[in-house]
């Protein structure tokens, strides 16, 4: 029993060595879907600049705008139709997909069928596709994937995960499902849990969205109304370090990974501790708090996050702490806003 469980580890330590030296040896050529949203953008130009721009492919359901159509190849790419990502991976000859394809915490809140469509049968399709043509897929979590009976303060890598919201519902699924595919199929699958990730673009829906909302409001108007209470403790990163997270750690080879999902953060601080940063920039701005449902989805969620085994597995090290984060935002929603009025 003990030889054949060696040599089934041997055989699926082969196959996954068989993809970090293939993808090695030339650039990748990546399909990122859902990217038109907060992150994807971003992470095309990131990778872009790295494998090459027509290396790593934007796909969406939507429209994209004249600057992102410019930067890159962009297709349409529907998450739900599985023949339809077939025939991309095929014709494209796609060897990692980065599936950030989702409806974050409060926007799934407001529609929880269409949330189990896209979060959840959305990534079966995914998984099975990346399994058929032996991608290796990363798939981002959250700290959204903890709720109540999770210790918050630090929340360790692996503990309870009972989340109250259909997207972290849908995140503990993939998770789940991806470790399975691994451990069944030897799938490259990768994932990392993103504590709230702060840029100068539109957030998409999150809990953690006041902490872009801030800059953009303080800049326009003066002041800023927050949704949630001013003490309310949650872990964040700027876009900069959540990028190099994803990169180095889909880099990363497979024999140094202990595990297929990671916690990762940079820094948590409260919109109490948010706003002093940003007086030294805009002394005489107000900040005012009506907390609303998101308040209880911030509640159930991690105050701080411990990402002590990513820094030991494969050297995570975050670089954007909350002093930089705020002279950055300040930097690129002041040149947003002078650009194009966001
Ligand atoms: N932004 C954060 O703070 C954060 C934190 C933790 C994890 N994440 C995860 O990172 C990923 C990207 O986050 P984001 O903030 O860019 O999300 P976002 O909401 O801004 O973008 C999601 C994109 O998915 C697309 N989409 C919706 N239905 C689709 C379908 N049927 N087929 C293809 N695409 C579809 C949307 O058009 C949208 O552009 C998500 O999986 C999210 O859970 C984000």
């Amino acid at each position: 029993m003990a030889l054949l469980q060696k040599l089934f580890q041997k055989a699926l330590l082969t196959n996954l060595r068989a993809y970090s030296v293939n993808s090695l040896q030339k650039p990748p050529k990546i399909l990122i879907t859902g990217g038109l949203g907060q992150l994807g953008v971003e992470c095309a130009k990131f990778l872009r600049q790295k494998y090459g721009q027509q290396n790593v492919i934007l796909s969406d359901i939507i429209q994209p705008n004249l600057e992102v159509a410019n930067d890159g190849p962009y297709i349409f790419a529907d998450i739900l139709d599985f023949k339809g990502l077939q025939k991309i991976v095929v014709d494209h000859r796609i060897e990692w997909l980065i599936h950030f394809s989702a409806l974050l915490s409060a926007i799934g809140e407001q529609n929880v069928p269409l949330a189990v469509r896209v979060n959840i049968e959305g990534m079966h399709n995914v998984i099975e596709l990346a399994k058929q043509y032996k991608l290796r897929i990363f798939v981002p979590s959250t700290i959204g994937a903890f709720g109540p009976d999770s210790p918050r303060n630090p929340t360790p890598n692996i503990t309870v995960q009972r989340p109250r919201t259909i997207y972290g519902v849908s995140k503990v699924h993939a998770e789940l499902l991806g470790e399975y595919y691994y451990h069944k199929f030897g799938l490259d699958f990768r994932c990392l849990r993103f504590p709230g990730v702060i840029s100068s673009d539109p957030p998409g829906g999150g809990t953690t969205d006041y902490a872009i909302a801030i800059f953009h409001d303080v800049l326009r108007k003066g002041h800023y109304q927050c949704y949630l209470k001013p003490d309310t403790r949650l872990p964040m990163m700027h876009v900069r370090d959540a990028l190099n997270a994803l990169s180095e750690f889909l880099e990363a080879p497979n024999e140094i990974l202990n595990r297929r999902c990671y916690n990762v953060t940079a820094m948590s601080f409260t919109p109490e501790e948010l706003a002093e940063k940003m007086i030294k920039y805009v002394p005489d701005f107000k900040i005012t708090y009506m907390p609303d449902a998101r308040q209880e989805i911030a509640d159930s969620w991690p105050q701080v996050f411990d990402d002590s085994e990513a820094r030991r597995d494969w050297k995570w090290n975050p670089q954007v702490d909350l002093d930089n984060l705020v002279e950055i935002m300040m930097r690129e929603v002041k040149e947003k806003i002078a650009s194009n009025g966001f």
